[in-house]
């Protein structure tokens, strides 16, 4: 029997696994769901000693486990590292679920639940892929290490520590990431650049209590009005970040490289439907693909403080607070932002707050060439899965290891995400199309054969 009929064959196994997947509340953020990251780093470790491999190790950290695992029986062949992540974000909130989160269901082609694009659904998609490879031929085609974290979502620092301490262990040829998303419905895609993200916090203290806002109203400072105030600045007409030397250090994108982002089948329909906002805004000068994908933005996330509950209360605040956070693309320098950042914040407030800035995660941009042997590969294997050619795309969203790893190691990084970007990762109703999990699991088992014979 081939390959692809092999795996034909299993899809309604393959399902009702990942389903049990899915159902474990892996969620890293909150120390209530910590037996449940537990018991997802272990279901993680049994399948993939069901898949083949005779090394695998549930590795304790500070916070979450990592799951290692290796087969390094294949002489002469290349290692490629598998990275991917057990942990999902919260689930909250709950209320706007079609169907519960950690309750996976099928519905119009898709399946529902935390976790199905990112990145349960995508780690089976390789356990899958290497168990039938393994299940067919005894063996797998090539040397595999595996690294599959709990933390990502949390921001991967344990992660780190284990990367600079077991170099040795983690050495491959390549890297293969499946954490992303393909262009569009039908395009498989290889992604070759990911944005960088640092995370900041900040609190204002005016006054040192709340105050009666009628007994002390018009002679005191509310740090609310200061913060909103604060935000309306950071941001020009043509929205563009107002921070002094924000843009400096970001690099030229060649003409030939925007034309052919700008060629690719990207659906400005499609993107507008996901959105569904009234009207559109962006950085002058740049398409949309441009301003997701090779351009800096400074986002507000969240803003609080002040009375928030039911009815009215008159109050001035003693405390106002928001989140924030920079996107990066090559070659900014995420210390030097947050450096940036810090120095024109404090200098814009005024003398009647106090400002505790903190940054709560830094995150490099990456990007890279395409020409290594093994992205054609790759290519030729989401041709298998899919019946459609690849496209090379570069994409938004952040994976700091995957620059951390690029920088460690100097090796080829593969991105070949399964997921959509309208699937309403991070949020309710999150779902993979069923088809593309399917056809993934057939590219996937196609690549590590392949690699065979690179
Ligand atoms: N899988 C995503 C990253 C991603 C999303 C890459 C979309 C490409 C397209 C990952 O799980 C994630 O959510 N990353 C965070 C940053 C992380 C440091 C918490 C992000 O991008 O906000
Ligand atoms: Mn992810
Ligand atoms: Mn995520």
């Amino acid at each position: 029997m081939n390959l692809t009929e092999f795996i034909e064959g299993r899809r309604d196994q393959h399902l009702a696994e990942l389903l049990e997947f899915l159902r474990i509340p892996s969620v890293s953020a909150k120390s209530e769901n910590k037996p449940d990251i537990e018991r997802a780093a272990q279901w993680v470790a049994d399948h993939l000693r069901a898949a083949g491999f005779k090394t695998v190790e549930i590795v304790p950290t500070n916070l979450h486990p990592l799951v290692y695992a290796g087969s390094l029986e294949a002489p002469g062949k290349p290692t490629v590292l598998f990275y991917g992540h057990y942990d999902v974000q919260p689930a909250e909130p709950l209320e706007p679920w079609t169907s519960p989160a950690f309750e996976p269901q099928s519905r119009d082609g898709n399946l529902y639940g935390r976790g199905t694009a990112d990145d349960k659904g995508q780690v089976h998609i390789h356990l899958k892929a290497l168990e039938s490879l393994h299940q067919l031929n005894g063996k797998f085609p090539v040397n595999i290490k595996v690294l599959i974290e709990g933390e990502e979502e949390v921001g991967s620092v344990s992660l780190w520590d284990y990367v600079q301490n077991h170099k040795e262990k983690l050495t491959a040829d390549a890297l293969l990431v499946s954490d992303t998303a393909m262009l569009g419905k039908g395009v498989p895609s290889i992604t070759y650049g990911l944005r960088g993200l640092n995370y900041y916090q900040i609190e204002l203290t005016g006054p040192v209590r709340d105050l009666h806002s009628g007994v002390y109203g018009g002679a005191v400072p509310n740090p609310l009005t200061v913060l909103t105030e604060l935000f309306a600045k950071l941001h020009d007409h043509n929205f563009r970040a107002t921070i002094p030397g924000f843009y400096d250090d970001v690099a030229k994108v060649s003409p030939a490289e925007r034309k052919a982002l700008n060629k690719l089948p990207w659906k400005a329909k499609d993107f507008e439907r996901a959105v569904g906002a009234p009207a559109y805004v962006g950085e002058k000068g740049f398409t949309s693909v441009e301003r997701l994908w090779i351009r800096p933005t400074l986002e507000l996330n969240g803003m609080w403080g002040g009375y928030q509950g039911e009815g009215a209360k008159t109050v001035i605040p003693s405390k106002a607070y928001a989140k924030f956070s920079t996107r990066l693309v090559p070659d900014q320098n995420p210390k030097k932002i947050a450096k940036l950042v810090e120095a024109h914040i404090r200098k814009l407030l005024p003398k009647t707050v106090h400002c505790k800035f903190e940054v709560l995660s830094t995150g490099k941009p990456w990007v890279a060439a395409y020409h290594a042997p093994i992205f054609q590969v790759a290519q030729e294997a989401l041709q298998k899965g899919f019946g459609k050619k690849a496209v090379f795309i570069r994409e938004g969203g952040s994976i700091p290891f995957v620059t951390q790893m690029h920088d460690t190691f100097k090796v080829p990084c593969v991105l070949i995400g399964f997921g959509l970007p309208d699937e309403n990762a991070h949020a309710p109703d999150e779902h993979i199309l069923l088809e593309n999990y399917f056809g993934g699991i057939k590219a996937i088992a196609c690549f590590y054969e392949d690699l065979a014979s690179l």
